[in-house]
């Protein structure tokens, strides 16, 4: 965690005696921390509460995250009962120093998503295996691409190997048979502006996508936003794109396009050597996954 943020969580503690906390915001904070509790183990989204005004101090700013910093026994007790390494353990609760980092540099205009992402962490719900994070589900684990520098494919190839060899280990119970992943990432038509061997549309190649569908409640133009400036308004009248990505953002919605969130799988069990990104074997582990149950 950066150390501005870590010090403005410790002065806003919810001591006893703190005269930051009252009792209204006290009862949500007991509230939120019982209701994630209650979903141990759970891995779809859950909000954790409303979102609160949170120019109004620490505890109003950062009351989900005391929630959050209340349950790290909780949820090491139920990744110990999983026989989760710790390395694992730490680095995946590890996101939540990365996304106030993240929100900072918004000026917190990140944090209203992030406060129901970071419920999947808390109640064991997904993993950080290398360069990814899996979010468990019911046949199928979710990815998801943590902003931790370039996604090179043999990045990528490590870190589902690891989850091949991960899940059944620590989750024998759920048989999983796809990977997944909803993103603005997959969005095709980053074709025209990206290099062929970019990294995004390597990982693009991995996936069969789901038709298209317009997301219901989300502006697929505002999540690129989010994650290619940092920032939910309009960088049109900024001239300051640093990146081909960037720039491409700009040119295509000063054309009036819009941007996809599209949705894509491939299977986890892949026949020997049918795993290929641009002449990238994985080999290893892909014969070592449960078929069936
Ligand atoms: C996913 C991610 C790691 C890909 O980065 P990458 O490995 O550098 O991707 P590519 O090799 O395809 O990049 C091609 C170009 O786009 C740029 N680029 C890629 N992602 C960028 C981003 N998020 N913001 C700005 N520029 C970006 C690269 O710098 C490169 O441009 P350059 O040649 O001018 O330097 C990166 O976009 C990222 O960190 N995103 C934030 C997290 C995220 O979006 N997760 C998915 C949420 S649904």
């Amino acid at each position: 965690m950066r150390p501005d943020d870590a010090a403005e969580i410790m002065a806003g503690w919810p001591d006893p005696d703190s005269p930051l906390w009252t009792p209204e915001l006290r009862w949500l904070l007991d509230r939120s921390t019982a209701l994630v509790h209650a979903d141990l183990g759970g891995h779809d989204w859950l909000s954790p509460g409303p979102a609160l005004p949170r120019d109004r101090g620490p505890a109003w700013r950062h009351l989900y995250v005391y929630a959050y910093l209340a349950l790290v026994d909780v949820v090491r007790e139920y990744h110990r009962a999983h026989g989760i390494p710790d390395a694992v353990s730490w680095v995946t609760l590890a996101d939540l120093g990365r996304n106030l980092a993240i929100d900072r540099r918004m000026h917190r205009e990140g944090w209203p998503i992030m406060q129901s992402w970071l419920t999947l962490h808390t109640r064991g719900g997904l993993y950080e295996l290398g360069r990814l994070q899996y979010q468990r589900g019911d046949t199928t684990l979710g990815l998801h691409v943590p902003e931790a520098g370039p996604m090179t494919p043999e990045a990528v190839a490590a870190s589902l190997d690891e989850a091949r060899a991960f899940f059944p280990r620590h989750f024998p119970d759920e048989h999983y048979r796809t990977f997944s992943c909803g993103s603005w990432l997959l969005d095709p038509q980053l074709r025209e502006y990206l290099p062929e061997d970019s990294n995004i549309l390597r990982f693009q190649r991995r996936f069969e996508l789901e038709p298209y569908e317009e997301p219901e409640g989300m502006n697929a133009d505002v999540e690129v936003l989010r994650f290619v400036f940092r920032t939910l308004t309009t960088p049109l009248d900024q001239p300051s794109c640093r990146t081909v990505l960037q720039r491409a953002v700009v040119d295509h919605l000063r054309a009036g396009r819009h941007w996809h969130w599209r949705r894509g799988r491939f299977p986890i069990s892949t026949p020997a050597g049918a795993d290929r990104t641009d002449g990238l074997e994985i080999g290893a582990a892909l014969n070592t996954w449960p078929t069936g149950n």
